[in-house]
């Protein structure tokens, strides 16, 4: 039965064969409803912890918490059955050693069920990638502009604006994925950078903010739906579901106000028989 369950989903090694080939359609989902519709269309779901900003309304996504991405990851995993679910690990949960990114990634896997983690950082995170890796833990990887750096960063800067810049960008795309990582998110790079990194190393990139030539692309589905009022500069708004959405709200609001709804809508009356 769990064999059966575990093959219905697109396979890390899946993911992983899709260097240079077919593009990998990856969105965030954080609950139930989000992920009955994106497993439709997506390889990948990512439980980002962009939760914390969207979901929960914090200013970054340093106050994601084990307990939340665990939470929600719970929910994705129940109402998705396709796609790969990668659960992000918080801010805190990876950094201090090799053995505490173990404890906190298993608790996700076993807690969630979800296929794989992400972790941010580049050379300094190789250690960690290589002990997860070798030891069961599936990870993405995620270099260039690291939101859960927003302070040491001042803020959220493309990265590799300044050519001097980028051997160490490339160099921290390379040692996550020579130590393991199964792909890697190249989030926040220019172009030329990012299309660099994608022909030079050996496992699928994932971009956003970065080109349209990496090996795929992920968008928090709430920007893309067009949810948010602040997004970053390069999202573009595939839908307008904030228009939809507020309309419906006051159309509601006017019926309840002048007690006025259409046929039987929120009315219950008993059968005559
Ligand atoms: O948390 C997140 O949503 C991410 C992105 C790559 C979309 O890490």
């Amino acid at each position: 039965m769990s064999v059966e369950v575990a093959c219905k989903r697109i396979t890390v090694p899946a993911i992983r064969a899709r260097k240079g080939g077919r593009p990998i359609v990856a969105l965030t989902a954080y609950n139930a409803t989000a992920a009955r519709f994106v497993d439709r269309h997506a390889d990948l779901i990512l439980v980002g912890d962009s939760v914390a900003m969207v979901e929960h309304g914090l200013p970054s996504t340093l106050g994601a918490t084990m307990e939340m991405m665990i939470l929600h990851g719970q929910a994705v995993m129940r109402s998705s059955a396709r796609a790969l679910v990668v659960v992000d690990m918080p801010f805190g949960s990876y950094e201090t050693s090799p053995q505490d990114a173990f404890r906190n990634a298993s608790r996700l896997m076993a807690e969630t069920g979800c296929s794989a983690v992400k972790l941010e950082g580049g050379r300094h995170m190789a250690e960690t990638v290589a002990f997860l890796a070798g030891r069961g833990v599936p990870v993405m990887a995620h270099v260039g502009l690291t939101p859960q750096a927003v302070m040491a960063l001042g803020g959220f800067p493309t990265q590799g604006k300044e050519r001097g810049d980028w051997d160490r960008l490339r160099e921290d795309a390379r040692s996550v994925a020579e130590a393991g990582a199964f792909g890697v998110v190249l989030e926040g790079i220019v172009e030329p950078l990012a299309d660099d990194i994608t022909r030079r190393i050996a496992v699928p990139t994932i971009g956003i903010g970065a080109s349209p030539r990496c090996d795929g692309q992920i968008l928090v589905l709430e920007d893309m739906l067009g949810l948010n009022d602040r997004v970053p500069r390069f999202v573009h708004r595939f839908g307008d579901l904030g228009t939809g959405m507020e309309a419906a709200i006051a159309a509601y609001a006017e019926a309840v106000a002048e007690r006025r709804f259409p046929g039987e809508a929120n009315v219950y009356r008993p059968r005559a028989d």
